[in-house]
């Protein structure tokens, strides 16, 4: 039985349904169940239901074989995992943004003494970095486009699906960092240990997406 740990949320949904086009699976029912770990027989899959960002934990540490992890929690959280596939799916972009009519229109205009809020602060060293730019960076852990509003920072490094928030908040873009995906993982020993069984789970659903 292999173990695969699924991001709880938005993103499991849709990991599922992906799986069951694919014919791993024959049921993306796990209906209003509070359990964090469930047992798929037929399939021959035992999910552990875990936060996004720790889904590259489990699999770093041979708890969960596989994982479904978004490409921003990877570059964040660097875990030594291999990236079997991109799933195409939970498409958005990380971007910069800032408060509207606040006049930085590029990301070196913000210049030296500029704060930065974001859920990503490895991301966003990184990327301010690559600009020639070392900025503060003010880690939260949500509702990051309050930031800008409220006088806690100049600019955000968030990511963004539809673009409503950002809309609704009225902040703007200045900046694309990257572009985001689902992928899946593997334990590096896993993957060896479950290469067949792998390399014909990854042909299954490159045939779906
Ligand atoms: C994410 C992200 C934005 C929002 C963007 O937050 O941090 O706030 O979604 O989506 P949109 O472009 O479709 O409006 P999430 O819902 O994960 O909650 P959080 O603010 O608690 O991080």
């Amino acid at each position: 039985m292999l173990t695969v740990a699924l991001p709880k949320g938005r993103l499991m949904d849709k990991a599922l349904e992906l799986f069951d086009r694919a014919k791993i699976i024959e049921t993306t029912n796990y209906g209003e169940s509070r359990k964090l770990i469930i047992e798929d027989n037929k399939a021959d899959l035992r999910y552990i239901l875990a936060k996004p960002t720790d889904v590259p934990t489990y699999v770093e540490y041979g708890v969960a074989d596989i994982g479904i992890v978004g490409k921003d929690v990877l570059k964040e959280n660097k875990r030594a995992v291999y990236e079997l596939l991109d799933l195409g799916i939970g498409k958005c972009q990380m971007i910069v943004a800032v408060k509207s009519g606040s006049g930085f229109n590029k990301v070196q205009e913000l210049g030296f003494s500029a704060k930065v809020a974001s859920k990503y602060p490895n991301c966003t060293t990184e990327y301010f970095r690559s600009h020639g730019i070392q900025a503060e960076i003010i880690k939260l852990n949500g509702s990051i486009e309050l930031a800008p509003i409220v006088g806690l920072a100049d600019a955000i490094v968030d990511i963004t699906e539809t673009g409503r928030t950002i809309a609704e908040n009225g902040l703007e873009i200045i900046a694309e960092v990257f572009p985001i995906s689902a992928r899946l993982i593997a334990n590096q020993v896993s993957y060896k240990i479950h290469y067949h069984s792998l390399r014909e789970m990854v042909k299954a659903l490159e045939e779906v997406i």
